[in-house]
C-alpha cells in the first residue's frame, strides 16, 4: 500500500468518524489519492476513481446478490441474519427484490415494471407533480416561510409514488417510519441493533401491503399495482413474495432518495446564489442543473458489487467473492473526469457522465421520475421566489448512504 504521509492506511475509509460522514468529500480525494483501491480493515475493497467504479457497475463478473457471492466472514454479524431470509425464501415467505438480483431473475422482473417508468410514461406526471408543488407552495406562501422537507421534499415524492400504485395514504407515519428503519440497514455502520429493527420494520411493511394485495386482487384499477398483479396472476412470472418485495422497494426507493436530491440540491443552490439566479432566469439549464445536482451532491453515496471470479484493478488484484464498496459520490468528484469537481456548474459539459443513478443492469429504475419531481420543485420554488433564502439550522440525517439534509428552513419574501 502506498501511504505517502504515513498515514495509517485503516484510517483512509471510516465511516465511523462523524466528521467523514458529515463531509465526505474531502476524504474521498484523499483516497484517491492515495490509494485509489483500498483494502479495508472492515474486509471490503473500496473504490474512489470515476473508472473503477464504472467498470465494477457495468461488468457482467460483478454480482449484485451479496449473498449469493461473497465470501462470508466468521464474524459477520449478518451472518445468521441471512441465514434466516434463506429460510424464509425457502418456505416462500420471502424474496429477493430486483435489486439484490442478477439475471436472469432480474431481467424478469425488471422488465415487468420497466414500461412503467420510461421517460415518456414518467412525462405523463408532469401535471401532477406541478399541482402538488404548487400547493405546497401556495400554502408555504401564506405563512412567508417553508421547513423544504417537511413542507415539499417528502410530501410530493411520497404522494406521487403512492398514486401511481394507488396505495393508501393513511399510514403515511408508519411507511416513513418502516421506510427509515429499512434504509438505516444499508449504512456500513449498522449495528445488531440496526439490523433487528430494520427486520423487523420490513415484517410489518410486508404484512400491510399484503392486506393491500389482497385488496386489490378484489378491486383492480388501472394503477401500477394492478399491473403487477395481474402479471403475477398470468403465470409463474412473479410470486406473491416476490410482489410484496418489489412493492416494499419501489415505495422506499420512490421517496427516501428523492427526497434528498431536493434537500441537498436545494442547499447547494443556496450556497452559490449566483448559480440559482442564472437558472432562475434560464429555462435552457432545467435537464443539465438535476445533473450537476446529482453529481455536486447525490442521494446515493456507495453501493456494493462482488465479483463472481478474481479481477483487478491496475496492481491491484481482488479475489472473486470480496465486497467491493464503489463511491458514487468520490466517481462523481474525479477531477479525471469532471474539471474543478468541487465547483457547482449548472451548465457544466457532461454532467450527465455522474453515477448518481449507478450505471448498468441495475441503473435507476426511477431516475426520469427523480428527476421529473426535482427539476419541478426546485425550478418552481426559485422562480415564484427569486429570494429565497435560509432561515435557520440546517441539519443533516446523520447517515452516509443514504445522505441528505433533513430540516432546511427557508424565508419566502
Ligand atoms: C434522486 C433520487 C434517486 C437516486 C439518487 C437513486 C439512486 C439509485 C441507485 C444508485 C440505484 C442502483 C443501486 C445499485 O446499483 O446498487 C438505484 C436503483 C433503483 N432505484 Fe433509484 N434512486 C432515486 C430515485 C428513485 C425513485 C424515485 C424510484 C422509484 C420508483 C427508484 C427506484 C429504484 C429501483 C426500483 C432500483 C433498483 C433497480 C434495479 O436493481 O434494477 N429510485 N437507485
Amino acid at each position: 500500500m502506498t501511504t505517502d504521509n504515513h498515514e495509517e492506511p485503516k484510517l483512509l475509509f471510516n465511516p465511523f468518524d462523524a466528521a467523514f460522514r458529515a463531509n465526505p468529500y474531502p476524504f474521498y480525494d484523499r483516497l484517491r489519492d492515495i490509494e485509489p483501491v483500498h483494502t479495508s480493515p472492515f474486509g471490503f475493497v473500496v473504490l474512489s476513481r470515476y473508472d473503477d467504479v464504472a467498470r465494477t457497475l457495468r461488468g457482467a463478473e460483478f454480482a449484485r446478490d451479496i449473498e449469493a457471492h461473497v465470501t462470508e466472514r466468521p464474524d459477520d454479524p449478518r451472518r445468521e441474519r441471512r441465514e434466516r431470509q434463506r429460510r424464509r425464501r425457502e418456505d416462500g415467505s420471502a424474496a429477493k427484490t430486483i435489486l439484490n438480483l442478477d439475471p436472469p431473475d432480474h431481467t424478469r422482473l425488471r422488465r415487468l415494471v420497466s414500461l412503467a417508468f420510461t421517460p415518456t410514461a414518467i412525462e405523463r406526471l408532469r401535471p401532477r407533480v406541478q399541482q402538488l408543488v404548487d400547493e405546497a407552495l401556495d400554502r408555504a406562501a401564506d405563512r412567508g416561510s417553508i421547513e423544504l422537507v417537511e413542507d415539499l421534499a417528502f410530501p410530493v415524492p411520497f404522494q406521487v409514488i403512492s398514486d401511481l400504485l394507488d396505495l393508501p395514504t393513511d399510514r403515511i407515519a408508519d411507511v416513513r417510519d418502516w421506510s427509515q428503519a429499512l434504509t438505516a440497514s444499508l449504512e456500513p455502520t449498522a449495528d445488531e441493533a440496526t439490523l433487528d429493527a430494520s427486520e423487523h420494520a420490513g415484517m410489518e411493511m410486508g404484512r400491510y401491503l399484503s392486506e393491500v394485495i389482497a385488496e386489490r386482487r378484489q378491486h383492480p384499477g388501472d394503477d401500477l399495482l394492478s399491473a403487477l398483479i395481474a402479471a403475477e396472476e398470468a403465470g409463474d412470472r412473479m410470486s406473491e413474495a416476490e410482489l410484496r418485495s418489489f412493492l416494499i422497494l419501489l415505495y422506499v426507493a420512490g421517496h427516501e432518495t428523492t427526497v434528498n436530491l431536493i434537500g441537498n440540491g436545494m442547499l447547494a443552490l443556496l450556497r452559490h446564489p449566483d448559480e440559482m439566479r442564472r437558472w432562475a432566469a434560464d429555462p435552457s439549464l432545467d435537464a443539465g442543473a438535476i445533473d450537476e445536482l446529482l453529481r455536486y451532491d447525490g442521494p446515493v453515496q456507495e453501493t456494493v458489487r462482488v465479483p463472481t471470479v478474481d479481477v483487478r484493478y491496475g496492481d491491484v488484484e481482488v479475489a472473486k467473492g470480496t465486497m467491493v464498496m464503489t463511491l458514487l459520490g468520490a466517481a462523481n468528484h474525479d477531477p479525471a473526469v469532471f474539471d474543478d469537481p468541487h465547483r457547482l456548474r449548472l451548465d457544466r459539459p457532461g454532467a450527465n457522465r455522474h453515477l448518481a443513478f449507478a450505471a448498468g443492469v441495475h441503473y435507476c429504475l426511477g431516475a426520469s421520475l427523480a428527476k421529473l419531481e426535482t427539476g419541478v420543485a426546485l425550478t418552481t420554488l426559485i422562480r415564484r421566489f427569486p429570494d429565497v433564502a435560509l432561515d435557520g439550522e440546517v441539519s443533516w440525517r446523520d447517515r452516509l448512504t443514504i445522505r441528505g439534509v433533513d430540516r432546511l428552513p427557508l424565508a419566502l419574501r
